[in-house]
């Protein structure tokens, strides 16, 4: 068995926390009892965050007999004793240690295409763009995308012609996009903030930066500890809602002047740019939850720098040359991970059901899928739900047949 960790010896932990983690990933177990040994005889490679949500789903397929690497989709988000206790008691290869440099993050990577898996899973596009740009296709049927920002990659490959097998968009389904960025990201974006800093939120004026699912997510839990939100927008209709649902809406060059702290959810780069940052107020707290490491102009904050120093764990102080300080969360990358512990395993549950399901479609439908991005059918998506509901204990009504009849024909009217 190959593997590359931190230190196996961390593995008790790491059972303990997936253990706990399991308790709220029912929809997830019941899929995966539901499919034994449908994946007998099929490697996947993963490239996900290494949490104990993913130790979960990486068990749920492995338990309907799929073989496994995984690797981390992001340097900073490892979970080091989850990856031992994946090696120690699952048999899992991994290929992960938080912190690991770009180089390290690579040769994992390109680890887990060695194996020369059918399937992939993706956060973010990184195994996918590696398989592609380096001639490593090898048995690969299909794969799988988690993340909005992965999705556009994907859009953006299918669209030059350069993808080379069908991509299940996990994202799209509205059992992980409605739930996952909005309540996940909402909530442990604040967590990973308060981790970071013990700042108290309320009375702040808080910046977010995007209005997708996962910044509406961050601006609603914002307001819930009493601070005051501020949106900026590229996209009309989203700067519309954000001023319908109550918030300020304003140009980031503007809303800087005001803000105490910065998130930034948008999955484009230099969101926040030099030229704002000239704006800042002095002790500015700047953090990310988007994908990449990208939305904050690092450079341009070490080019703007006399000095810089890490104050606390997740926190750099830069010292700005006209005196003023700016605190960066994270070294910029996903603020969520990086500090806290990701999304919580609830909602990771309709997430990676997503994933599991994905798996099945592209193995059933391997004939007729082309090279193309696709969304899973919306009956699938409704089944998550309902068995979601089903473990919450939650009942709802259903049409009668008249009702029925009455959303079928035109007849009716006034
Ligand atoms: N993405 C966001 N939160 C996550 C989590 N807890 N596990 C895996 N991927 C995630």
């Amino acid at each position: 068995m190959e593997y590359h960790i931190k230190d196996i010896n961390l593995a008790q932990k790491g059972i303990k926390r997936i253990q706990w983690a399991g308790n709220f990933m029912k929809v997830l177990r019941a899929i995966s009892s539901e499919n034994k040994d449908k994946l007998k005889g099929i490697r996947i490679a993963a490239c996900l965050h290494v949490t104990t949500e993913t130790a979960n789903l990486i068990i749920a397929l492995k338990n309907a007999g799929a073989e496994i690497r995984l690797c981390a989709s992001n340097p900073l988000s490892t979970q080091d004793d989850v990856a031992a206790a994946l090696v120690k008691y699952y048999d899992v290869e991994v290929f992960a240690i938080r912190n690991e440099d770009r180089n390290t993050y690579y040769e994992h990577i390109h680890k887990c295409l060695e194996f020369k898996p059918h399937i992939t899973l993706d956060d973010g596009a990184d195994l996918t763009t590696y398989a592609h740009s380096n001639n490593m296709i090898y048995n690969i049927i299909g794969g799988t995308e988690e993340t909005t920002t992965g999705v556009i990659r994907f859009r953006a490959m299918e669209k030059e012609g350069s993808l080379k097998y069908p991509i299940i968009a996990v994202n799209d389904s509205k059992t992980k996009h409605l739930f996952d960025n909005r309540y996940g990201t909402g909530q442990s974006t604040i967590d990973g903030v308060l981790r970071a800093t013990n700042l108290l939120l309320a009375g702040k004026t808080v910046v977010v930066c995007g209005y997708g699912y996962c910044g509406k997510g961050v601006a609603m839990r914002a307001r819930g500890m009493g601070s005051k939100v501020i949106i900026t927008e590229v996209d009309p209709i989203k700067a519309l809602e954000a001023f319908y649902d109550g918030f300020e809406v304003m140009p980031i060059k503007e809303a800087i002047k005001k803000a105490d702290l910065i998130i930034t959810v948008t999955g484009n780069k230099n969101v926040v740019d030099k030229d704002a940052i000239l704006n800042a107020k002095d002790g500015l707290i700047l953090a990310n939850s988007g994908h990449f490491d990208v939305e904050i102009n690092k450079n341009a904050l070490y080019e703007l720098s006399e000095s810089y120093e890490e104050i606390r764990e997740n926190v750099i102080q830069f010292n700005l040359k006209d005196g003023r300080r700016i605190f960066l969360l994270g070294d910029g990358r996903l603020i969520n991970l990086a500090s806290a512990e990701g999304h919580p395993a609830e909602v990771m549950d309709m997430s990676f059901s997503n994933q599991f399901y994905s798996v099945l479609y592209i193995l059933e439908n391997k004939d007729r899928l082309e090279n193309k991005v696709y969304t899973l059918p919306y009956e699938i998506d409704e089944k998550i739900a309902r068995m979601k509901l089903k473990v919450l204990g939650i009942e709802i009504d259903s049409l009668t047949p008249e009702q029925e009849n009455y959303l079928r024909s035109w007849r009716e009217g006034t």
